[in-house]
């Protein structure tokens, strides 16, 4: 059933400069359960995800490693492709920044802004991190090194083009004030609005240095500045300008990220669409950084997890569980590597698998798999899971949904229906108990399909059959 309605959700495209973490999963994988939980309700959902392959960084790992950024970046980008499959998630498109394409569309943008007269050269002299692709001024750093990664910048002095942000800080500002562009949480949205009150300068849109990049239109020898043209794969993937996509799905209705990268897109995406004329995003949705065992997760402490294996360990639906059910989406978190096997345990083996097998084992024994007046009475416990779903709070989602987990398994052994099962008198008691056990496993299914797709299945494949037998271990204990 569609409703006519469209939904257009992006994740920041990744720095293939080496294989995905866990962070980039975590992004990718709340668009993926908010996709899922739009499609379900019929609309025609495009999701976008992919990979940011070009720059100083990806150049210098290339370099490191011995290979062609290209060949470097095919290698990566495809590492991305796998980790988010083998996580069971399914976007709509990939999109990446070496795909002509993309240089299509950012040429296309391009000449739009130089339409606008909103580019002019100068000379500049800046501090520059690799790792974030970005200039610091003096008072941004931390000891003279880069607030978020901790090393040395570098002063790179280039003549340049710029974009006149001034022109439009206003307009984005008023854009946040009035809600036209929502930035969640509100923290966000006063930090974007900081940003501002506090001035921000012109930034420059080509590189004199940086080889590994899309041509700058019109500037023999210099090449795209890396941001400009990555934040613009969330147009060149619908096609941007002409594509029947593009038509139909922009503004984007979501664009998801962590606070990491903030200001690129609460600033300057939106001046660099006003100024190309085009509609600005609905929404921003920011998330906050996890840390592993209460680390940062990098390479040098040893503690980056790879997506990959933590489905190897526990399996696709639980990797998912374990992934989105620790924190709230929106804030920090920490992700304890030892609760992982404790939740595992817990909440899946314990008490949604448990819930499962014991409730189609009693149908199957007790009713020869038989059950009545299962389907239609909606239970109001489960608006308030989708409520949650919708607004992106998957955290609460979840613990609404394992409260009434919870709640099964206690309502079961309250009525004991082993005991209703060896009197014939209760027959008709016991099969309206179990009836409903079953209609609300239905209803489980359907509120937790966008977060655990395989387990959902299974359960409504088991009590949509002709007589429902004990159903299997969705979840081996570990
Ligand atoms: N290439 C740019 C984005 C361009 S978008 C037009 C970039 N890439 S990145 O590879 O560094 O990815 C940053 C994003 O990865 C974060 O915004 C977030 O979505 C995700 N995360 C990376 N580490 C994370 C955590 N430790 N915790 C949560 N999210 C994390 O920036």
């Amino acid at each position: 059933m569609s409703t006519g309605k469209r939904f257009y959700i992006t994740t920041p495209i990744y720095y293939v400069n080496d294989k995905p973490h866990l962070g980039h999963a975590y992004t990718t994988l709340a668009a993926d359960v908010l996709a899922r939980f739009h499609k379900a309700r019929g609309e025609d959902v495009f999701f976008l995800t992919g990979t940011d392959e070009h720059g100083a960084k990806v150049a210098a790992s290339a370099e490191a490693a011995g290979k062609t950024p290209q060949a470097f970046a095919n290698e990566n980008s495809e590492k991305f492709r796998l980790a988010f499959k083998t996580l069971g998630i399914e976007s709509t498109d990939f999109i990446r920044t070496t795909e002509p394409r993309h240089e299509q569309a950012v040429q296309a943008f391009m000449a739009k802004l130089r339409e606008k007269d909103v580019l002019y050269e100068k000379d500049y002299e800046g501090l520059y991190c690799t790792a974030c692709e970005r200039f610091y001024t003096e008072k941004e750093l931390v000891d003279r090194h880069c607030p978020i990664h901790r090393r040395p910048v570098e002063r790179i002095k280039e003549r340049n083009v710029f974009f006149r942000l001034s022109r439009y800080l206003a307009e984005v500002q008023k854009a946040i004030t009035s809600d036209a562009l929502q930035i969640f949480p509100i923290e966000r949205k006063q930090e974007a609005l900081g940003l501002i009150a506090q001035g921000i300068e012109d930034f420059s849109v080509s590189r004199e240095k940086v080889k590994w990049g899309i041509p700058f239109p019109g500037k023999e020898g210099q090449t795209m500045y890396v941001w400009v043209e990555a934040l613009q794969n969330y147009l060149s993937a619908l096609g941007y300008p002409d594509g029947a996509q593009f038509k139909k799905f922009w503004p984007a209705d979501v664009q998801l990220m962590a606070k990491d990268i903030l200001k690129f897109h609460a600033i300057y995406w939106p001046a660099l669409l006003m100024a190309a004329g085009l509609p600005l995003p609905k929404t921003l949705f920011i998330h906050g950084f996890f840390s592993i065992d209460g680390e940062k997760m990098s390479k040098t402490t040893g503690n980056v997890i790879d997506p990959v294996a933590l489905v190897d360990e526990f399996g696709v639906d639980a990797a998912r569980y374990l992934l989105l059910s620790p924190f709230p989406f929106g804030q920090d978190g920490d992700l304890k590597r030892e609760r992982f096997r404790e939740k595992y345990n817990a909440d899946l083996a314990n008490g949604l698998g448990n819930l499962f097998a014991r409730v189609t084992k009693m149908v199957s024994q007790y009713l020869g798999g038989k059950v009545r007046g299962t389907t239609g009475d909606v239970d109001s416990r489960f608006q308030r899971t989708k409520e949650q779903t919708e607004a992106l709070d998957f955290y609460g989602a979840l613990e609404t949904t394992w409260r009434i987990i919870a709640e099964e398994n206690v309502a079961i052994d309250r009525a004991k229906p082993w005991g209703l099962a060896k009197d014939e008198s209760k027959k008709g008691e016991l099969a309206a108990f179990l009836g409903e056990r079953i209609a609300v496993l239905g209803q489980l299914a359907h509120v937790l399909a966008p977060y655990m797709p395989d387990t959902a299945e299974k359960i409504l494949a088991a009590l949509s059959s002709e007589g429902i037998e004990k159903g299997e271990s969705l979840f081996p204990r570990l």
